[in-house]
């Protein structure tokens, strides 16, 4: 057991290059993620990839530039994961706003 087993964890930018890696060190760790992108498809790509090494992950499908796209990780975290413990913001944006 690691101090992140079970953390419950958004993850940006979950399907380009250093989000695919930071979700598979996610998974060993045994947290649970919300794998966040715009293209549904690369992202259930990488969920069933990492669901088959048996990591608890969802895939959501989300532009995060838009208060909609933020909402909506938020509503799928409360419903699977009932909250959010970390955030990891990843995704290749450069914008100062508050998150939610
Ligand atoms: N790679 C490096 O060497 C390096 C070095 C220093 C800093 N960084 C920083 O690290 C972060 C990740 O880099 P990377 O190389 O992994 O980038 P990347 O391969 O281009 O991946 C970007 C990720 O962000 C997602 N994304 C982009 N716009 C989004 C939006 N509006 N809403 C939701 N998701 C969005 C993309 O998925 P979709 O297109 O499907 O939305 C993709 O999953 C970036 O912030 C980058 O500036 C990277």
């Amino acid at each position: 057991m690691t101090h992140l087993q079970n953390a419950r964890v958004i993850l940006t930018g979950a399907s380009g290059g250093l989000g695919s890696h930071i979700s598979q060190q996610l998974s060993i760790h045994q947290c649970k993620i919300g794998l966040v992108g715009r293209n549904k498809q690369r992202l259930e790509i990488l969920s069933k990839r990492l669901q088959e090494q048996g990591a608890d992950v969802i895939a959501i499908d989300a532009d995060i530039t838009l208060a909609e796209g933020r909402d909506k990780v938020f509503q799928q975290m409360q419903q699977h994961y009932q909250g959010v413990d970390i955030l990891i913001n990843n995704a290749a944006i450069m914008q100062f706003a508050e998150f939610v």
